[in-house]
């Protein structure tokens, strides 16, 4: 079904929205399908999801599709992942320009194929010639680990002479994969599970959280506007208390 939100009833569009990709895996045995099958609805998912957020005025969509602790899934599941990220990756490299869509890749690249390596490095150097709307898809990502590595390139920085001595919050900030992406408003995570699972622990310090049973690969456009709806009932107050 389509969403129906449009200017006139959005109430407050989040700013940013990220997203837990989760039940792709049960999606796929529900029907008998191998997990795979699942991967692959969901990726078509995250498309449809990620124009439709463009189109309603959201920034910056932050998914997670790969998480550091992944690799422990069978070589055939991961091979998977991988296949799509690849297929997903070359096509955004077609389309990025003309659907105006920025794409940034949150996570520790290094152990990734150099194939992949070499499509994200072309989708960031695409990226710095399109303004708007910024799709970030973490891969080998996870929370604490991002957070240790900003610590070592500050204390790096400090010692060699290109870091202040006084941090403070924002300037560590910049030392995080979301650099200058504001952080989220709005966490939704589909798939019945209600945690964070290592996802953006600085970064979602003041998101308001949205929990679905719906599967990743059955979330459409009515199930993000619900979200967003919920979100419009929440009482954001940042630790402060309400005028
Ligand atoms: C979690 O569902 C999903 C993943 C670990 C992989 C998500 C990856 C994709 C959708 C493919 C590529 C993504 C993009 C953005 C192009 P699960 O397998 O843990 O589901 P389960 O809990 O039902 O087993």
């Amino acid at each position: 079904m389509a969403g129906i939100i449009n200017n006139n009833e959005a109430g407050n569009i989040p700013r940013h929205i990220a997203i837990i990709l989760d039940g792709n895996g049960r999606w796929a045995k529900k029907r008998g399908l191998p997990r795979n099958a699942g991967h692959l609805a969901g990726s078509e998912t995250f498309r449809n999801i990620a124009t439709y957020c463009k189109n309603i005025g959201v920034e910056y969509l932050t998914v997670y599709a790969f998480s550091t602790e992944n690799w422990k899934r069978s070589e055939e599941e991961v091979g998977g992942i991988m296949r799509l990220l690849d297929k997903y990756l070359r096509e955004a490299i077609r389309d990025m320009r003309k659907k105006e869509i920025r794409m940034s890749v949150f996570g520790d690249t290094s152990r990734l194929s150099p194939e992949l390596q070499k499509l994200i490095a072309e989708t960031n150097e695409i990226s710095g010639s399109i303004e708007g709307f910024q799709a970030n898809i973490c891969i080998n990502y996870g929370g604490r680990a991002e957070i240790v590595r900003a610590a070592e390139q500050y204390a790096r920085d400090l010692a060699e002479g290109r870091a202040e001595g006084k941090l403070t919050e924002e300037r560590f900030s910049d030392y995080m994969y979301s650099a200058g992406v504001p952080d989220p408003d709005l966490l939704i995570r589909p798939g019945g599970e209600q945690r964070l699972s290592n996802f953006l622990l600085w970064q979602c310090a003041y998101s308001e959280f949205y929990f679905t049973d719906v599967l990743w690969p059955d979330f459409d456009e009515a199930e993000l506007d619900r979200a967003i709806a919920a979100f419009n009932m929440r009482d954001r107050r940042f630790g402060g208390v309400k005028k």
